[in-house]
């Protein structure tokens, strides 16, 4: 299910930044192109203009010298214009002061006479610009009379010319434009396949492999080096992979170290029990003394189970602290009291000190079974004669509880593994003294669920001193 999201993600992904190019790649170019033929419309009609202007400038000055409202019987002139209108391939009309139509190339409104605006603007002498309509454009020229001083309007040639020669090459541009446009936009598509194909193909890798490792049980690492980016997020999944795999092996270990010390005690027990039932007769003292011991097996299998359940609570997020104001000096001695009898029955001193009154808030059932291990701990791995020195401190931010023996002590190697569940440093030893492992794993875990702090401190053959920082107001 999830590959199969990725895998459309990716087609997606691939898709959206193919669009992305293409539009990139292509929008500038249809801009580039329209503008570019606006432009050159706009040129090519002001060149014609301004030709055409300048042409009919020329008539004006030749008609103004050959006084031309006085003799019109002028070949050389009309033949000029007709030559003019047939270059423009359009039509000119000459008009006199009285807006009487006296030349029109086309024959056809001579004698008439003309209201147009841009005459009677021209004759006013206003310049005005040409205007540009359908397939042609019109623009009105001054007559004045030929005086330097005077120049007087006597007449305006009213001239159109077609725009049909400018149509065509703006056609022709922009066929070829359309051609090389379609060329450029295959170029672009092409690329932008390619590209977004390279873009997504680390990602796409990145997927099949960490989908290979998904299959295959945590074994291998991701070794993907495609691109920088993606060899770091490789790098950090492979760092995800080992705390994962360190996980997976705490766990068979834990599953694998549960059985093992809840199969001891039944193994004893089944010793025992087998024992008595083969040996018919046997005597009521010997019926007594297993039994006893087949109680103690019960005793300690049900220890172990208690120790698993109080773990596997405390594991849990949502682990529900009880806090309460209680006086730590009370609560400890409380404690001591308890394990009193332990210690003498091992010959072992316990001292507590405390510098000052100290009141907090805790759980106060989760630290006893914090500190009541640790005492026990100072109790069981020490020598005989020997002692344990509870002390009690406190500053204005937290309290700190000190447990130190003269015990028999943890070797250097061991101090990072101590608080491992089932976790005991020397096997043997340990098991004669009589001890599951998990002591130590559910302090350290009622230690974090109050924001405290647990560290050790050993010395093989002269002693151990465990300290305990718990915050004296408990926060969230
Ligand atoms: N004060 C100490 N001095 C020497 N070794 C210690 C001390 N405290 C703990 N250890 C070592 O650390 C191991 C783990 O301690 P922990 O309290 O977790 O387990 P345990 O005492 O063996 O069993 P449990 O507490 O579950 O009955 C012990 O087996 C012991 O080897
Ligand atoms: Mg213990």
């Amino acid at each position: 299910m999830l590959k199969m999201n990725v895998k459309k993600f990716l087609r997606s992904l691939n898709f959206r930044i193919m669009v992305f190019l293409i539009l990139i790649g292509i929008i500038p170019a249809l801009m580039v192109a329209g503008g570019f033929l606006a432009s050159y419309d706009r040129l090519s009609m002001t060149q014609l203009g301004n030709d055409v202007r300048n042409q009919c400038q020329i008539l004006a000055t030749q008609l103004s010298s050959a006084n031309y409202f006085e003799n019109m019987d002028n070949q050389t002139l009309e033949g000029e214009m007709t030559q003019l209108a047939t270059l423009y391939d359009g039509r000119i009309i000459i008009i006199d002061e009285d807006l009487k139509i006296v030349e029109d190339t086309y024959d056809l409104e001579s004698g008439k006479t003309i209201i147009a605006e841009s005459v009677i603007r021209c004759f006013r002498g206003e310049t005005v610009d040409y205007r540009q309509g359908g397939r042609f454009i019109e623009l009105t020229v001054p007559i004045t009379t030929g005086g330097e001083n005077d120049q007087t309007i006597i007449g305006v040639i009213l001239v159109t010319a077609s725009t049909d020669t400018q149509t065509a090459n703006l056609e022709a541009l922009r066929q070829s434009m359309e051609t090389w446009l379609v060329a450029i936009g295959i170029c672009v598509f092409a690329l932008a396949i390619l590209l977004s194909n390279w873009l997504v193909k680390p990602l796409r890798h990145m997927n099949q492999s960490v989908s290979g490792l998904v299959d295959g049980a945590l074994a291998d690492d991701l070794d993907i080096h495609d691109c920088t980016e993606t060899e770091k997020i490789s790098d950090t999944f492979n760092l995800m992979l080992a705390k994962l795999r360190r996980i997976e092996e705490s766990r068979q270990e834990f599953v694998s170290n549960v059985s093992h010390e809840l199969k001891t005690p039944l193994a004893s027990m089944k010793v025992l029990a087998d024992s008595l039932l083969v040996q018919e007769g046997a005597p009521v003292e010997l019926y007594q003394e297993f039994m006893k011991d087949i109680a103690e097996e019960i005793d300690r299998e049900n220890t172990i189970i208690s120790d698993l359940l109080t773990l596997v609570k405390m594991d849990r997020k949502t682990t529900e602290v009880n806090v309460a104001v209680t006086d730590i000096n009370e609560f400890l001695e409380q404690i001591l009291k308890r394990l009193r009898p332990i210690a003498e029955k091992e010959k072992v001193e316990v001292v507590f000190e405390s510098n000052r009154s100290v009141s907090a808030e805790i759980d106060a059932t989760k630290l006893s079974l914090a500190f009541t291990n640790l005492v026990e701990n100072a109790i069981k791995y020490n020598k005989e004669n020997g002692w344990v020195r509870v002390t009690l401190d406190a500053d204005h931010k937290y309290f700190y509880v000190k447990v130190s023996d003269s015990g028999i002590g943890i070797p250097q190697e061991s101090l990072d593994n101590i608080f491992e569940r089932f976790y005991r440093c020397d096997k043997s030893h340990s098991r004669e003294i009589g001890g599951t492992g998990l002591g130590l794993a559910i302090t350290k875990n009622a230690v974090v669920a109050h924001g405290g702090a647990i560290k050790v401190q050993s010395v093989v053959g002269e002693g151990t001193t465990f300290t305990v920082r718990i915050p004296l107001r408990y926060i969230v």
